[in-house]
């Protein structure tokens, strides 16, 4: 179960990498458009990702709506991120068509904003490492976007191919949690996300409890507690 950082904010890899052990960032068009600090060119800021990221996987994504036009952004994304990349190339023809030609020469692809097992099969006949469906837009035409991509997990093992689901766009906790439960190999999500799943009352209760009575009796924490200085 592999789980990344749906950021370009180069504060907020550094901070988030810091403190949990993911397997790396992904990015979109969007999401570094929103992210990319003014100050910086877009090809520095994929060299401070992959300095972030260290040897963790790094997904970006084409710009180009052409079948070559995506394989020459991505040849150019692979030179500019360095180390291990996966591009991600949009569930459309042309997208299916640079994929298997860039699967073709070992470069790591991601089919994204897939939104049908239809697309996961023809995903995974390309030879990509994943498929990205957006939880949240499925949800949003009223169908349901874990049970899709739990489908897609289902029917990508049942036929024995190696493609994994990463799992993107999510709102709610549950979503992350179903999809998780139903057996999806990747989730990515926003680091606000990453907070919302690690929170809950009752535990924030439990930590009260436990500080308040050991201050009851104690008055420094239990690292300068631990001589042993009597007998009975
Ligand atoms: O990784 C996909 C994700 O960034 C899409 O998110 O917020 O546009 O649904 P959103």
């Amino acid at each position: 179960m592999r789980f990344f950082l749906d950021s370009a904010n180069p504060t907020t890899i550094k901070d988030t990498l810091a403190v949990l052990p993911l397997d790396g960032v992904t990015t979109n068009p969007t999401i570094i458009a929103r992210d990319m600090p003014d100050y910086m060119s877009l090809g520095a800021e994929l060299k401070l990702i992959r300095e972030l990221c260290g040897d963790r996987l790094v997904f970006a994504q084409v710009t180009s709506e052409d079948a070559d036009g995506m394989i020459s952004d991505a040849h150019e994304i692979v030179r500019a991120v360095g180390g291990r990349v996966s591009i991600k190339l949009p569930a459309i023809p042309s997208g299916f068509t640079a994929a298997m030609k860039l699967a073709g020469e070992g470069i790591s692809v991601t089919i994204t904003a897939a939104y049908t097992t239809s697309q996961a099969i023809l995903a995974a006949k390309c030879g990509a490492d994943y498929v990205a469906p957006y939880i949240s837009h499925i949800d949003n035409l009223s169908l349901d976007g874990p049970a899709v991509a739990v489908q897609m997990s289902d029917m990508l093992k049942l036929h024995g191919f190696g493609t994994t689901v990463l799992a993107a766009s999510f709102r709610t906790a549950s979503q992350v949690e179903r999809v998780i439960a139903g057996g999806v190999g990747a989730v990515t999500v926003t680091a606000d996300m990453l907070g919302l799943l690690m929170a809950h009352p009752g535990t924030r209760n439990e930590v009260d409890k436990f500080n308040e009575n050991w201050h009851k009796r104690f008055d420094k924490p239990i690292c300068e507690m631990l001589t042993v200085n009597a007998s009975i």
